[in-house]
């Protein structure tokens, strides 16, 4: 596979080894941007952003989403310092790496029992995040100066946290086609637990919020891709009971 980023191929034609098209370029290069500057996008250039939104699929067409954004410096300094202060909670209950040994001794088991009833939510990748978070080391919103709240429908059709991510993925894919920077924030969840914040941005039952996209023009320049694994990929591409065959990513079959 050519994984030149210069030369371009035309949209709609394949041609084995040819260079990505414009498309696939955008979804190469995407890279989660965390330092913005000050002055936020444009409404017009958010609201198209959003638009790239709305086109997405989702089960049923049910479309189970509202979008927030959010652009008002005082509102997102305010979720900034709440969000701190709600994991920084979290991280002394539950953090128990960096405690003496007695504290130890009660934080370990308790953390233990969060683990297994919170499983993806104290995954070690996000509990390291918000233990930098506690200490003052990085932020939850990243300075962003516009934040998309990605208010979920739970009446939407099957899977509505999937539709939720579709839509999503389609908005930050359109931001960096425009020049724009984006991060996903699923800390924002943790606002949850404070009811002003519930009450601020209307999300009571269905509606859930677990997840919202940082905007803004980037500040320094990304960091260059992070690894991404190379699944192997099974083909069921012969008879009924036939293997399957197998191939690896990234490498030409
Ligand atoms: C659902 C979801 C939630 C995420 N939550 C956060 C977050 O709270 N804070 C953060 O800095 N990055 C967050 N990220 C960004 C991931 O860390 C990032 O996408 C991943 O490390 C891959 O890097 P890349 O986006 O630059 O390719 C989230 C990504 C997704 C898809």
């Amino acid at each position: 596979m050519n994984m030149k980023l210069e030369e371009l191929s035309p949209l709609y034609e394949y041609q084995e080894g040819m260079p990505w098209n414009p498309v696939e370029k955008v979804i190469m290069e995407r890279r989660s941007i965390r330092g913005f500057k000050k002055e936020p996008l444009p409404d017009t250039m958010i609201e198209r952003i959003l638009e790239a939104g709305r086109f997405a699929p989702s089960a049923g067409n049910a479309q189970p989403w509202r979008f927030i954004v959010v652009k008002s410096p005082e509102i997102l300094a305010a979720m900034e310092k709440d969000a701190v202060r709600v994991i920084k909670f979290f991280m002394f209950l539950l953090d128990y790496t960096r405690t003496g040994f007695l504290l130890r001794l009660i934080k370990k088991p308790l953390a233990k029992f969060y683990i297994r009833i919170l499983g993806n939510e104290l995954h070690p990748v996000p509990f390291e995040l918000m233990s930098q978070i506690a200490l003052g080391k990085t932020k939850v919103f990243h300075d962003a100066p516009t934040l998309i709240l990605m208010v979920e429908d739970s009446r939407g059709v099957s899977c509505p946290p999937m539709d939720i991510g579709i839509c999503g993925e389609n908005i930050v894919l359109s931001a960096h086609s425009l020049g724009a920077g984006s991060c996903w924030i699923g800390l924002i969840k943790v606002l949850m637990y404070l009811p002003w914040w519930r009450k601020r941005f209307g999300i009571r039952k269905p509606y859930r919020l677990e997840v919202c996209i940082a905007l803004g023009w980037q500040k320094p320049k990304a960091d260059g891709a992070v690894p991404r694994e190379a699944q192997v990929i099974e083909w069921f591409d012969r008879g009924l009971n036939d293997a399957p065959r197998y191939t690896k990513q990234g490498v030409k079959s």
